[in-house]
């Protein structure tokens, strides 16, 4: 059961149960495309990436990147875990506020961040800001001014270092339209002008975040020692001193079982004693730096299960057989968008052995709707259902509409027991917006 979250197992009946609960049932009950989450495994991800870097560097905050998957269950669960986030929007915001999440572990970002946003983070008591550009920085002042607060600013850092990953998840490289580079100067005029609105803004610490689905620890060693080059430069330049270090998210994980884990161990004993060797260097007494990482697929993605209802069945003979489910680039973009891979099982014939390779097709009106291209499984008919792991992070949240396809259902499991924590969309819900008249 490689890939799938630890509850799940094949029954007696030879089908795929997660949490205790028969998938087929669940088809039955809650209808698919299903995206299952298992609430066991998504608690024991939390505490043990928590206790990872804590156990190692004990002020150690991890903040999850909402923009992953975030609802108001996602956050109930993570904030039992002591967690903070990472936000980017109103509605993350807005979402922490209704599950009463600590404003203190609440970390703003944003390349464009809107003054509506600032706002909102502000007036709900958010203490850090991590600014992205130059222009922010009077932006964030002079909102502050105006709600009288201070704000404790992080500098987003560009460190130009390649994290060898899909070009469009390389985020800390010297092109990226996130971050202020070092080499160019902006990075040091951003901390003086900071320094210039000392009232309400105090600089804190630094960020980067390189990129994600990063398999090699390497380049996170690198990004520490930029980090700390810079954070000597500011101390000699403006005599700020480094009170937090935000080393962003973008541990790897396997979508498929060719694919390596990184285990999160690994992840967090390179990057703690990278740390700890630069802390000796800069701060040789004690020091008591806030180290803080943002993972966001790491924490999520394994947790879940995305369930579709095998209908047409086509083989296009001496080519290829499409197997088409009743979802696709609507509520899984990953592939037509990076190329990601994943892979399947038939949830209702678990243990019966693989006889062909077909393509799983998704239902919406686009050739590169396509899951998956290559994966063996055994025969398939309309009705099977498809059972794709890996499933909880950047699939939910970058849903859409088109063909006016409502979105899935959301289940968390445990126990034996299934809930809705998202109802499906109507197609009610999806013209509710429109005006006609
Ligand atoms: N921190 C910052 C500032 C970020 O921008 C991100 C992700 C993270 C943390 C979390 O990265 P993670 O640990 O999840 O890799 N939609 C793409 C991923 C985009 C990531 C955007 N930023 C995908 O589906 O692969």
């Amino acid at each position: 059961m490689q890939l799938f979250p630890r509850t799940a197992r094949i029954n007696a009946r030879n089908h795929l149960e997660i949490g205790g609960c028969d998938v087929v049932d669940l088809a039955r009950e809650f209808g698919t495309p299903l995206y299952i989450f298992d609430e066991t495994h998504l608690r024991a991800r939390a505490n043990e990436i928590r206790d990872a870097f804590c156990s190692r560097w004990q002020n150690s905050l991890v903040l999850y990147a909402t923009k992953a998957y975030y609802s108001p269950y996602i956050a109930r669960i993570f904030k039992d875990a002591g967690l903070g986030i990472d936000v980017t929007s109103e509605g993350e915001l807005e979402i922490a506020r209704r599950v009463g999440l600590d404003p203190d572990k609440i970390y703003l970002h944003g390349n464009n961040k809107t003054p509506a946003e600032i706002r909102a983070a502000l007036t709900q008591g958010v203490t850090h800001i991590v600014i992205d550009n130059l222009d922010e920085i009077e932006l964030v002042a002079h909102i502050a001014d105006e709600l009288r607060v201070t704000v404790r600013v992080l500098l987003r850092l560009a460190p130009a270092i390649d994290p060898h990953t899909h070009r469009h998840l390389a985020t800390g490289i010297a092109e990226s339209k996130f971050g202020l580079p070092i080499h160019t100067g902006a990075a040091l005029d951003a901390a003086r002008r900071i320094t210039h609105h000392s009232s309400r803004l105090t600089l804190v610490g630094l960020h980067a975040h390189i990129g994600s689905q990063i398999f090699d620890v390497q380049p996170y060693r690198d990004t520490i020692a930029a980090l700390f080059d810079f954070a000597a430069e500011l101390r000699a330049a403006v005599g700020v001193e480094l009170q937090e270090l935000d080393l962003g998210g973008g541990w790897g994980v396997p979508y498929t079982e060719t694919q390596n884990e990184l285990p999160i161990e690994q992840v967090a004993e390179a990057i703690v004693s990278s740390f700890k060797l630069q802390v000796s260097k800069l701060q040789p007494e004690t020091s008591n730096l806030k180290l803080i990482f943002e993972p966001g697929r790491a924490l999520i993605a394994s947790s879940a299960v995305a369930l579709y209802t095998v209908g047409a069945v086509k083989e296009i003979r001496n080519v290829k057989t499409y197997v088409s489910v009743d979802g696709g680039m609507g509520d899984n973009i990953r592939p037509a968008l990076y190329g990601a891979t994943y892979t399947a099982r038939v949830a209702n014939k678990m243990n019966d052995a693989p006889t062909q390779r077909v393509a799983i097709a998704g239902r919406y009106c686009e050739q590169g709707d396509v899951l998956i291209h290559a994966v063996d499984l055994p025969r398939v008919e309309r009705g099977d259902l498809i059972a794709i792991p890996v499933a909880g992070a950047y699939q939910l949240p970058m849903a859409s509409n088109y063909n006016l396809i409502p979105r899935p259902a959301v289940i968390a499991v445990r126990d034996g027991r299934a809930r809705v924590v998202r109802r499906r969309e109507t197609i009610e819900d999806l013209l509710q917006c429109d005006v006609d008249e």
